[in-house]
């Protein structure tokens, strides 16, 4: 790197560390953050990793987040072993990564399910169809003696019908997760930033 190189990457690390110096900066960060990994598919934080308090984790794609309420909407297999653990009221963590930014964000909350919901239905509407199709086959887990996706071999490959797809609704649910506390971590060298966010305020916290 020469030394003009260096000197603009020595300013925007210090930019970047003045940027975070508030808890409202960090609260706007969370909020565009959350914004562009719903509505961008090429951002970081579409394909979150969601926890289970059974001590399972998967990597799922973050479908809505309502700023208002505070919460997170994903969708799913109503088959799908997280379901059971999950029902109508169990404690999820949510962690997105940024590799650039090198941000991490671990949100906690209280997850349900819903699957006859007017909020489960609009989903399903909203819901393209070769997504739709992903509920036409064997739920999550089941047992295959040959290498499978599951769906019936005439949807391989096929984006079904409105009617092909009918029967499929009852395997569609959502994630609701009702966030509490939100962990903010900027990974820089010139000093680690950590900032744990709840409705009523916010606490720095060594990284
Ligand atoms: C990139 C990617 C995106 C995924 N998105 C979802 C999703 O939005 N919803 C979902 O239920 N599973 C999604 N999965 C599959 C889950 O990671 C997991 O394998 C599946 O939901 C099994 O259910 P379980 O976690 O209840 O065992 C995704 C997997 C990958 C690799």
């Amino acid at each position: 790197m020469n030394d003009l190189a260096g000197l603009a990457k020595t300013r925007a690390i210090g930019h970047a560390a003045r940027m975070y110096d508030s808890f409202e900066a960090i609260r706007e960060d969370i909020a565009k953050r959350l914004g562009e990994a719903v509505s961008d598919r090429k951002s970081p934080m579409h394909t979150p990793v969601v926890a289970t308090a059974d001590a399972d984790a998967r990597v799922m794609v973050l479908r809505g987040w309502d700023a208002d309420s505070g919460t997170l909407r994903f969708h799913t297999d109503a088959r799908a072993p997280k379901c059971a653990v999950i029902g109508s009221g169990a404690p999820v963590g949510v962690v997105f990564y940024d590799r650039e930014a090198k941000i991490q964000l671990r949100l906690h909350g209280t997850g349900r399910i819903e699957m006859d919901s007017a909020k489960a239905d609009r989903a399903w509407e909203e819901s393209s169809n070769f997504s739709r199709r992903c509920y036409l086959g064997e739920g999550p887990g089941a047992v295959s003696d040959e290498p499978a996706s599951g769906l019936p071999d005439w949807a391989e490959g096929e984006e079904p019908s409105e009617r092909e797809l009918a029967p499929a609704r009852e395997n569609f649910a959502i994630l609701l997760v009702d966030v509490n506390t939100m962990d903010w971590f900027h990974l820089a060298n010139t000093g680690h930033r950590r900032a744990l966010l709840t409705a009523d305020g916010g606490q720095w916290i060594a990284p």
